[in-house]
């Protein structure tokens, strides 16, 4: 049965067994604390915590998952062995408070064994029993009902069934979220299939683990502790290719001779053929029991097992919206391709071949994910551009990482070095360690973890959150109040804390109209007025605590319970919300022009500007730019309302945009615009678009390989941008003479009249400077064998006298030697000494020459034996000794 058939016929039992079938989620997670969608549970979250009715109480599907970097991490196995990926599918059904353990069980047997047809004596289960101190009881419950299944076939209970503790059967999604004990189903590959189960967990790939079934009961909380949950749930997961693996393998259960392996399915073969084709060599399906020792053949298999796994990876992902990069999940999905594309180099393939893997990649699994197909150009461009970069660090690093193998005495990479080869030259860590690995060196894991750490801790340090302690202040009861304000209305609030230390003088207030800087958005500023005095707000900015600090000028003497009118700076405030609400519909722009893998990766919003980066492949086109810019125009001018909300993060709007990798409180603020734009975000926004007046693009830049930045301004700023280029517009057009729609034309004619005097200025010179050199040539001596010249020229420039030069050694061919003064415009010289082969034969060299002359006349220079040059401060210094010149 090919994969096709298993993902139809999975689905179709569970829709007979009254499951809705839904669509797999993006593997981009909601959930804040996932790098990617790693079950197919995560979309169901919500329903699991009981903060959203369920669509229906029994669905199944089959849902595109990520396993790299974070908790169910396997990369370093991916390629090695023949069942971990990067990517995969997951088969699964879900009961919502419905059915529990009985019919969860049962239905998976019946699926397994009935329909399916698998053996039924080389399958076994796994419960929890959990060792002391670990979560939750006995799986009693599933154990019985695993007998009563086991014992109706005629087979063992005591040996089908195996008691497992937290390790192999308590399943958790991360460190946090809904969990709960399992029970897994696992089937004996062995060629006899009698090994009584004693290598299940075992981490042999003779028997493997093929279906998860979850009782969902807790939620984990990240003190460690768990919090039973209001219903019961089922989760349930079985690896398509595992299943399709084994039937491939096993000729669907009739041979049990070959050792199984996933790669052998439809879901593989189709890559490696593409990859045989491009590289010429044949997969031999051996598998290494070393990572150190491997055969020649067995490095290609591993190569090829590698990447068939990760072009899957990089395809899905980026149809997804996920990138490549240097952050978060980003930079995962770098560190694949990084490892797929080195695999490609060893075995000989060219730059490129990644991408093209992509294109065979979404022909056929384009037919069940339509985002391939959509997005097929951003995939294909997206790796062409990371094959590129990588290429050019790779060359560098690897010379590099030489050097430091060649050099290395203790036969470990020290810390130092391996991140210096992360930070310096791009490579990921995992990446080294397999360089490393090959040359027959570890590397110290911990000390570059530690200069990991290290970096982390820069860079937090380098955003503006100060950590101050202000212990005496309840946090709970200061609010800010300022997101809407009425400039009419007067705001007073009382000072409840103060912080005077070298860091600067900041006071707290109870409550307060001034936004404290965050997400991007600069702080406010304004000022404290008490009894007729006004104290200036510098900047208003956040502890670690999130509690806002007004930072003031040293000396003001406020005291604690001192009463303050508030006054925040209205016009910088506004510039600031225009370019916040401008942000927005930047965003969504980007998004309609450039498509749905655009992602916001950082922004700043202040009162003169608005900065936005973002995960794009390219440069943007002058026309992408001008859609763009339209597209916000034309938003600007529907005067579309900005609605800003406060709700809890699971009932936020499904079109609503979440800054990833942030994490979001209980409850979130959404910003929509009309009905275009709906984002998570804590800013300061216009009432409505209108308010923004007009927007305009200054520039646009790469940051980073796959990050692009635009600067934009809105409001005043952009009207002041408008004019200025309106401005020096009229200037030309004045010193043009011309109006200013001729300005273009005219100016054009300009450049070309001026290119074409340039070229016949360049032909002036150079008849001039040939003029020069016969004139030269013709005067020039014959001493001791050799022709010499020694004269006095004018010249325009340096370059000038380089060229009479080049000229002169031209025309003399060899056997000569010459010094040329040059004398310059502006009253300075040059001196120019050049020396034929012959001429070094008979002893005489341009350096010396020009040293022995140094000692005469001021010249500063140098050179080597051929050539030689240096200035003189007063070209007149050349005739006055002359003399001096011909008798050296
Ligand atoms: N959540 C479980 C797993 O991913 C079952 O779906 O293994």
């Amino acid at each position: 049965m090919d994969s096709a058939k298993i993902r139809s016929e999975f689905l179709d039992f569970f829709s007979s067994h009254g499951h809705k079938i839904l669509p797999s989620a993006s593997l981009l997670p909601e959930s804040p604390n996932l790098l990617f969608t790693n079950a197919g549970m995560n979309q169901f979250v919500p329903y699991f915590l009981g903060s959203q009715e369920p669509i229906d109480r029994r669905v199944a599907d089959v849902q595109t998952c990520i396993r790299a970097g974070g908790k169910h991490n396997d990369l370093d196995d991916v390629g090695f062995d023949t069942y971990h990926h990067t990517f995969f599918e997951m088969l699964g059904n879900w009961s919502f408070g419905d059915y529990f353990k009985k019919e969860a069980i049962e239905l998976a047997w019946e699926l397994l064994t009935k329909v399916w047809k698998f053996p039924k004596n080389r399958l076994y289960a796994t419960v929890y029993h959990p060792n002391d101190g670990e979560p939750a009881e006995f799986d009693q419950e599933s154990f019985d009902i695993w007998s009563e299944i086991f014992a109706s076939e005629q087979l063992d209970p005591e040996v089908h069934i195996k008691k497992c503790s937290r390790k192999d059967n308590f399943w958790m999604m991360g460190d946090t979220g809904p969990c709960g004990p399992c029970s897994e189903i696992h089937m004996d590959l062995t060629e006899s299939g009698d090994t009584n189960g004693n290598i299940v967990n075992a981490g042999s790939c003779m028997c493997l683990e093929i279906w998860n079934l979850v009782f969902i009961q807790y939620n984990a909380n990240s003190d460690g502790s768990f919090k039973k949950l209001a219903q019961k749930h089922v989760d349930t997961g079985m690896g398509l290719e595992r299943v399709v693996g084994i039937m491939a393998t096993t000729n669907n259960f009739s041979d049990f001779s070959r050792q199984p392996s996933n790669y052998d399915s439809d879901l593989f073969s189709y890559i490696f053929a593409e990859l045989e084709r491009l590289s010429g060599l044949k997969y031999a399906g051996t598998i290494s029991v070393s990572r150190s020792f491997m055969s020649d053949t067995e490095k290609v298999d591993f190569y090829f097992r590698a990447i068939a796994d990760h072009i899957r990876t990089l395809t899905f992902g980026i149809a997804d919206g996920i990138l490549p990069g240097n952050e978060g999940r980003n930079y995962v999905l770098r560190r694949i391709l990084r490892r797929a594309v080195l695999f490609g180099k060893k075995m000989g393939l060219p730059s490129g071949f990644f991408a093209k893997l992509s294109e065979v990649v979404i022909e056929k699994m384009g037919k069940i994910f339509g985002q391939l197909i959509d997005n097929k150009a951003v995939i294909y461009d997206t790796l062409v551009r990371e094959e590129i970069s990588f290429d050019r660090t790779l060359g560098r690093g690897i010379r590099v990482l030489e050097k430091i193998c060649s050099s290395n005495k203790s036969g470990m990479i020290s810390g130092e070095d391996v991140f210096l080869l992360y930070d310096t030259y791009g490579f990921p860590i995992d990446l080294t360690k397999l360089m490393a690995e090959e040359r027959g060196l570890g590397i110290d894991m911990e000390a570059a973890e530690q200069e990991m750490d290290r970096q982390r801790q820069r860079a937090r340090s380098s955003q503006k959150k100060v950590s101050l302690a202000v212990a005496s202040v309840d946090k709970e009861k200061i609010s800010f109040v300022g997101y809407s304000l009425d400039k009419n209305k007067k705001f007073f609030a009382e000072v409840v804390g103060i912080v005077d230390d070298k860091t600067g003088n900041f006071v707290i207030l109870d409550s307060t109209p001034f936004f404290a800087e965050m997400g991007g958005e600069v702080g406010d500023t304004g000022s404290l007025c008490l009894d007729g005095r006004s104290i200036e707000v510098l900047a208003t900015i956040r502890n670690e605590s999130n509690l806002v600090l007004h930072r003031l000028p040293k000396n003001v003497g406020l005291k604690l319970g001192d009463r303050v009118e508030c006054v925040v700076d209205m016009e910088r405030r506004k510039s600031i919300q225009r370019n916040h609400t401008a942000t927005h519909l930047l965003h969504f722009a980007l998004r309609d022009v450039l498509g749905d893998h655009v992602k916001q990766a950082g922004s700043l919003v202040d009162s003169t500007k608005l900065r936005f980066d973002f995960n794009h492949f390219s440069p943007l086109s002058d026309e992408q730019i001008h859609d763009i810019e339209y597209i916000v125009t034309r938003c600007i001018l529907e005067n579309l309302p900005v609605k800003c909300e406060t709700m809890p993060f699971a009932e936020k709007p499904d079109n609503c945009i979440a800054f990833f990798g942030e994490k979001y409180g209980k409850i979130v603020r959404v910003v929509t615009i009309g009905c275009i734009s709906c984002e998570l975000c804590g800013g300061c926004h216009a009432a409505s678009t209108g308010e923004i007046g007009f927007f305009k693009i200054l520039s646009e830049s790469a940051i980073s390989a796959g990050v692009r930045r635009i600067e934009a301004v809105s409001g005043f700023a952009a009207f002041s941008f408008v004019e200025k280029v309106i401005g020096d517009l009229k200037n030309i057009s004045k010193k043009l003479s011309c109006s200013i729609d001729k300005v273009f034309e005219n100016f054009t004619h300009m450049i070309e009249h001026s290119a074409c005097m340039e070229s016949q200025l360049k032909m002036l010179k150079n008849s001039k400077n040939e003029a020069v050199a016969n004139a030269l040539v013709n005067n020039c001596s014959l001493k001791n064998d050799l022709k010499f010249i020694l004269d006095v020229i004018d010249v325009e420039n340096i370059a000038d006298l380089k060229s009479i030069a080049l000229l002169l050694s031209k025309k003399l061919s060899d056997g000569f030697w010459f010094v040329l003064c040059g004398k310059m415009p502006d009253r300075s010289g040059a001196v120019l000494i050049s020396c034929s082969r012959k001429a070094l034969a008979n002893g005489i060299k341009a350096n010396l020459m020009l040293k022995k002359l140094s000692e005469k006349i001021d010249i500063k220079g140098g050179g080597n034996e051929e050539l030689a040059m240096g200035g003189v401060k007063q070209s007149s210094l050349f005739s006055e000794r002359l003399e001096t010149l011909k008798n050296l």
